[in-house]
Order: C-alpha cells, then sequence, then structure tokens
C-alpha cells in the first residue's frame, strides 16, 4: 500500500482593494451581473464574468426553474455562451460573486460540484487552466490560478478513449 497526498495553493486577499487592477475590474463586473440573475426560488443571484483569451468578456449569472433541477448555475451559463461565442478559444480568468436577500455576501463562495466537473472539461478540451477570482460583495477574495485543481482524481473524457 502506498499513500498519496494531493495538495494544491490559492492566494487569499483580504478585500478587492488589494487585487490587480484588472482582476479588482472583473471581480467588480461580476459583482454587478449579479443583477442578471434569475433566482426568484433561492433568491441567490450569481454572477460570473470571463476574460477570454482573445480579450473578449462573456457573462453569465444563474437561471432558475419553478422545476428545481433545471436551474443552471451562473458558471455553466458563461461557460457555455463562452464556447459558443467564441469555440475552443481559451478562458484567462473567471469572477464569481454573489448578492442574496437571505445571507450576507461577505466572503467567497466556490463553484459547485457540476461546475467543477464542466470547468475541468471546458480546460481540457482547450488545452489552458481557467483561473478563478472569487468574492462576495466585501470581504476576502480567492484566486484559484486552475478551475480544474477543485476537481481531485476527476472522471475525464480520457476514460472513454
Ligand atoms: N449557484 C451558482 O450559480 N453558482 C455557484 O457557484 C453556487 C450556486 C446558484 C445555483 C442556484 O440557482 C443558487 O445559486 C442557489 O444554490
Amino acid at each position: 500500500m502506498k499513500k498519496s497526498e494531493y495538495t494544491f495553493s490559492y492566494e487569499v486577499y483580504d478585500s478587492i482593494d488589494d487585487l490587480t487592477e484588472e482582476d479588482a475590474w472583473l471581480l467588480n463586473e461580476a459583482r454587478e451581473v449579479t443583477e442578471h440573475a434569475y433566482a426568484p426560488y433561492s433568491h441567490f443571484q450569481v454572477g460570473a464574468v470571463a476574460k477570454m483569451m482573445n480579450g473578449e468578456i462573456v457573462a453569465g449569472s444563474n437561471q432558475e426553474n419553478a422545476s428545481f433541477p433545471v436551474g443552471l448555475c451562473a458558471e455553466r451559463v458563461l461557460l457555455a455562451s463562452a464556447s459558443s461565442l467564441y469555440p475552443k478559444m481559451p478562458i484567462e480568468s473567471i469572477a464569481v460573486s454573489y448578492q442574496s436577500d437571505n445571507v450576507e455576501s461577505d466572503h467567497p463562495i466556490t463553484p459547485c460540484g457540476i461546475c467543477r466537473q464542466t470547468l475541468q472539461e471546458f480546460e481540457n478540451r482547450v488545452g489552458h487552466p481557467v483561473r478563478l477570482i472569487l468574492g462576495g460583495m466585501q470581504g476576502k477574495v480567492f484566486v484559484i490560478p486552475q478551475a480544474s485543481a477543485l476537481l481531485p482524481l476527476a472522471f475525464t473524457s480520457e476514460e472513454l478513449k
């Protein structure tokens, strides 16, 4: 028997004020895009904004449905838009923020499991890491250099070949 270990590193900033100008701009865009969410059931509005490698900016927000499982997270709305508008174009960074009637938006949220799986396949498909900038309307900000680091031992397309 051999024990394996998995670790990854990410950056923690005290606030948006400590980010580079470019990252702070993207996170502010994500904060604004929370307004576009359709979240009448959870009242948890999420905004995601990507800077693509070609310089284009693409946004997504969560889109819920009365049939709850039909709802889409902001991250997957964004990835579907990005792939449709600019096929095979890598994403440099995605900023994610949120606001809610029910909870304070004072710390970062991280992508759900389905979004981690989708981000991992996006990275593999275009052959480039997706950097994540995660922060609420205030408070600490996480910068994660590679989204797939959030999904160790992932099931990938390689298994189907
Ligand atoms: N949600 C996102 O859009 N992104 C996340 O990273 C976490 C959760 C959405 C899904 C649902 O519409 C609402 O937030 C509450 O879970």
